[in-house]
């Protein structure tokens, strides 16, 4: 039966271990000028309603260099935009493509896209979860700290989509994790329990950032205002001060902490320019891992 990636609870502990492994192997082989033509012959559509500069072009560059081919759609250009129903689209694509990225709005389509399809869903993001984006993540949590168990992690921000996916990726793999999220923008009720979050002690939520960086290893934060909420972001620089990961709230947590950002940043808001700009910062290195990391999800789901 073909898998699909809507949420990193469609994952076991063993499934994250083995892309976690693959990933890096595949990274290092690449560096080597090895070429693992895994997916010769295989397509990957994209389907992206959202902006997008990493997801898309790492899928892109992933799917190509494992001798496949992408085919980017933008909703506009196809009948989408003229009403054609999800699973009537599902249906027609599972006849040319091997495997769909999507990225959107309503977590709701991309389940409805992959319950009509027959071949893999991958969700590239949507307004509830941004699974592939943690996945890539604790791969450089493993790089730069030599694994992820007794790492204690923070999330200082909003309690949005990424942040949802940490406490998918925190339940399944039992990851010591607090997050800090201001009063009305905590992590929703219903994320929490479906992820069995509430009855962990591993997973701690707080809305005090001290707190949740104190002595943390790595802090993780991403923007104030996400995709679809930019005419809120004037009240929510009120409702975020003091959120900022800046070197003041860095000296709270340890001295060779990781800092981490999905990207893209806004600079002066959820992120200081130093700490943005600070020497053998790991966002690059966190930025390209998702290449890695795709290719490896690719290929768990096409040739399962
Ligand atoms: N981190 C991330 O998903 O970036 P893009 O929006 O550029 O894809
Ligand atoms: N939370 C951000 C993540 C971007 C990669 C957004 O949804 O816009």
């Amino acid at each position: 039966m073909k898998k699909d990636l809507l949420s990193l609870l469609d994952l076991e502990k063993g499934d994250f271990q083995h892309l976690f492994k693959r990933a890096i192997q595949l990274k290092e082989r690449y560096s080597k000028g090895i070429f693992d033509s895994l997916l010769t012959g295989k397509t990957l559509g994209l389907i992206f309603d959202k902006k997008s500069t990493r997801t898309r072009i790492a899928f892109e560059t992933a799917m190509i260099q494992l001798g496949g081919h992408p085919i980017y759609m933008s909703t506009q250009d196809t009948q989408i935009s003229r009403n054609e129903p999800a699973k009537d689209t599902a249906r027609v694509l599972s006849r040319y493509i091997d495997c769909l990225a999507m990225r959107t709005f309503d977590h709701e389509l991309v389940e409805e896209f992959a319950q009509s399809s027959s071949i893999p869903v991958i969700n590239a993001l949507t307004d509830s979860f941004h699974p592939c984006q943690i996945l890539s993540d604790i791969m450089t949590i493993i790089q730069h700290k030599g694994g992820y168990e007794n790492v204690k992690i923070a999330w200082v921000g909003d309690g949005n989509n990424v942040a949802n996916s940490w406490v998918n990726a925190a339940s399944v793999l039992g990851l010591n994790l607090r997050l800090a999220c201001p009063d009305g923008h905590s992590i929703r009720r219903d994320i929490i329990a479906n992820a069995g979050a509430d009855t962990m002690d591993n997973i701690v939520f707080t809305n005090d950032p001290k707190e949740a960086v104190k002595n943390a290893d790595v802090v993780y934060t991403d923007v104030w205002a996400s995709m679809g909420e930019e005419a809120q972001l004037e009240g929510r620089l009120r409702a975020f001060e003091g959120f900022q990961v800046n070197h003041e709230l860095l000296s709270h947590a340890k001295s060779d902490v990781l800092v981490l950002h999905c990207l893209p940043a806004h600079r002066g808001e959820e992120i200081s320019e130093q700490v943005l700009e600070a020497e053998g910062a790991a966002f690059w290195d966190q930025a390209e891992n998702k290449r890695h990391m795709h290719k490896a999800i690719l290929e768990s789901l096409i040739l399962a």
